[in-house]
């Protein structure tokens, strides 16, 4: 099979679920799987094809859920398995798909897998996970003698010290998601029965939690020092020396002969173009699709905690490229948002009250219309914006703590590496890395404001009223005061909102078969405002234009004026542009369609 042929997520939507900021059945102040059910519908209405749920499953919570500790069950803060079947049914019966996250690079420390290796160095699982001895004429425990300098996701050092044993354990997230070993053939197959139980239980298939990273060297070589205190690790563990291996016995052990259509798409921070090839080959049998980081790291300088100025010029070379480079081999994902996101509005659009509504519906329309399997994520689809966090005991989010108390002891903290996959916490606000003036708070939180991933997990706006109708009882992270005007209710039934928007652009991909499988063409690479492209589906062609910017703009193009006569498939001004010539008012997006000498 080439990607020339068409599979169902080529014109599939995804939709992803957070559930702790989704919808609170039960009225203790967090999202839970009963919540989801009763806004099916909802979702239905949206059209979407693929629901994802981030992890419900038990955890002590200490990454969001994202340290597990236990695979095959749910969190009785989210529910209960049977929640959990009623759920996956009620998806089903509407003609929807469910996938669920895949952690498999991590458990929790409190997974049994973990408590048994650590009781002993003679402990059948000892090497399950990545133990080690203190660095060589080191002794254990002693300040740098971590078996290697390599630094972790969430601040500090990579390595967590035991006591007990003498010996130090990975992490390369929070020191309670310790690293699987995926060396160990015994590791592989558990996980592999765990996806199987999942799949014969009904699921529709995974989004796999940093998959990229579950190959490391083996020898865990010391990192180079750019700055500050930790060493780049991210050669021996991104991409590493069995991925491509590990991903074909997984595809073999569990997807392999199965019947249904099932989806995979791997998160994989710092992946390559020429890596994704490999990565979506389906005649490689690895996954589906791949998530991939370039164009969320765009606004990042020395690292996400220090912007720099966007520019859309790099924003279409990057996504240009994407395009081009899995153009004829492998598929693309597009995404704006997530939960590790900042909102996608605040961030490359407008959220002023002026204009909130246009870039978002820019935006949306923009990504929609690349060739690609595009992702929603809970609130998108209404515009919410990023969240006026006002002091630190806002925050929630571990990455986010951990970053403010290092920034706020004026110490290096992370990794050094400027575009390194995890990035560089290293570099701190008024320092350099390596000493310096302690940084100011107010410059701490205004960094965090901007980037934080706790801007993706507010509650999500269901109505103007308390608890923007999320809960009954106080949210475990505070609600956007902003709900009193951008909420569901507000907008399902409004056609000129940011949902209907959305509904329009997945009915879009659902009826045009161009949306999904035409080629991609990006026009005006040097344009700093205008984005535009085409696509192409034999003798069909489309024109897709955003304004990213609040002034009016004319589109420089050849055959401008043929253009302009075309028709008007979807716009985000309801009323028509009585200039007769090509050119785009504040934060406008147009599609148009044209027939061609047959291509
Ligand atoms: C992924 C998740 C993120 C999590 C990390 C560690 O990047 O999206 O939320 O913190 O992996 O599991």
């Amino acid at each position: 099979m080439t990607s020339s042929q068409a599979t169902w997520w080529q014109s599939a939507v995804v939709y992803q679920i957070y559930p702790r900021s989704f919808c609170d059945a039960d009225g203790n102040g967090i999202g839970d799987l009963p919540g989801i059910v009763s806004k099916l519908d909802y979702l239905q209405r949206l059209g979407v094809d693929v629901l994802w749920l981030s992890p419900m499953f038990p955890s002590p919570q200490d990454d969001a859920g994202y340290d597990i500790s236990d695979y095959t069950d749910v969190d009785p803060v989210f529910g209960s398995l049977a929640d959990f079947d009623r759920l996956l049914a009620e998806v089903h019966r509407r003609g929807m798909k469910l996938v669920l996250d895949l952690v498999v690079n991590h458990t929790s420390d409190e997974h049994p897998w973990f408590q048994q290796s650590r009781s002993s160095k003679d402990d059948p699982k000892r090497d399950w996970y990545f133990w080690r001895g203190p660095r060589p004429g080191m002794a254990a425990g002693a300040p740098g003698a971590e078996p290697t300098n390599w630094g972790s996701a969430f601040s500090g050092s990579a390595w967590e010290f035991d006591e007990a044993s003498g010996e130090y354990f990975l992490h390369l997230f929070s020191r309670k998601q310790p690293d699987l070993n995926w060396e160990n053939p015994r590791v592989r197959s558990a996980v592999y029965d765990m996806m199987r139980w999942w799949l014969d239980r009904g699921v529709d298939g995974f989004r796999m939690d940093v998959i990229n990273m579950i190959s490391k060297d083996p020898r865990l070589p010391d990192g180079a020092i750019l700055s500050g205190s930790y060493g780049d690790g991210s050669p021996y563990y991104v991409c590493g020396p069995r991925i491509h291996e590990f991903l074909q016995e997984m595809y073999a052990e569990v997807f392999a002969g199965r019947n249904g259509q099932l989806l995979t798409v791997g998160e994989m921070p710092g992946v390559t173009v020429e890596q994704a090839r490999l990565f979506t080959d389906p005649e490689r049998h690895e996954v589906d699709m791949v998530f991939q980081f370039e164009h969320v790291q765009l606004d990042h300088g020395v690292d996400k905690f220090h912007p720099k100025a966007f520019r859309l010029t790099d924003l279409k070379a990057s996504l240009g490229r994407w395009q081009a480079g899995l153009a004829e081999v492998g598929w693309n994902s597009l995404y704006w948002n997530n939960h590790d996101q900042p909102r996608v509005v605040s961030r490359f659009g407008d959220d002023s009250d002026r204009y909130r509504v246009r870039s978002a519906t820019m935006l949306a329309t923009v990504l929609h219309l690349h060739r690609g399997t595009p992702y929603v994520y809970q609130g998108e689809e209404l515009g919410m914006t990023n969240a006026p966090f006002a002091s630190i005991s806002d925050f929630r989010d571990i990455e986010s703590l951990n970053y403010y108390a290092a920034a706020m002891a004026g110490e290096g903290s992370g990794r050094p590496v400027p575009g390194d996959p995890l990035e560089d916490r290293t570099a701190l606000p008024g320092q350099s890395g390596d000493g310096g003036p302690r940084p100011d708070e107010g410059e701490v939180l205004a960094a965090l404001r901007r980037t934080s991933r706790d801007n993706a997990r507010t509650p999500m706006q269901w109505t103007a009223g308390p608890q923007a109708g999320f809960s009954t009882a106080e949210p475990w992270i505070a609600v956007n005061p902003n709900h009193r005007d951008i909420n569901a209710e507000a907008e399902i039934d409004d056609p000129d909102s940011v949902f209907s928007h959305y509904r329009k652009l997945i009915a879009l991909r659902h009826a045009h078969p161009i949306v999904a499988r035409g080629d991609f063409t990006m026009l005006l690479p040097a344009d700093e405002q205008v984005y535009a492209f085409t696509r192409q589906l034999d003798a069909e062609q489309w024109l897709v234009l955003g304004n990213f910017g609040a002034s009016e703009v004319p589109v420089p193009l050849a055959d401008a004026s043929d253009w302009a006569a075309a028709e008007l498939v979807l716009g985000n001004y309801s009323e028509p542009d009585a200039s007769g010539a090509l050119s785009l008012r504040p934060w406008e997006c147009r599609i148009y369609r044209r027939t061609v000498g047959s291509g």
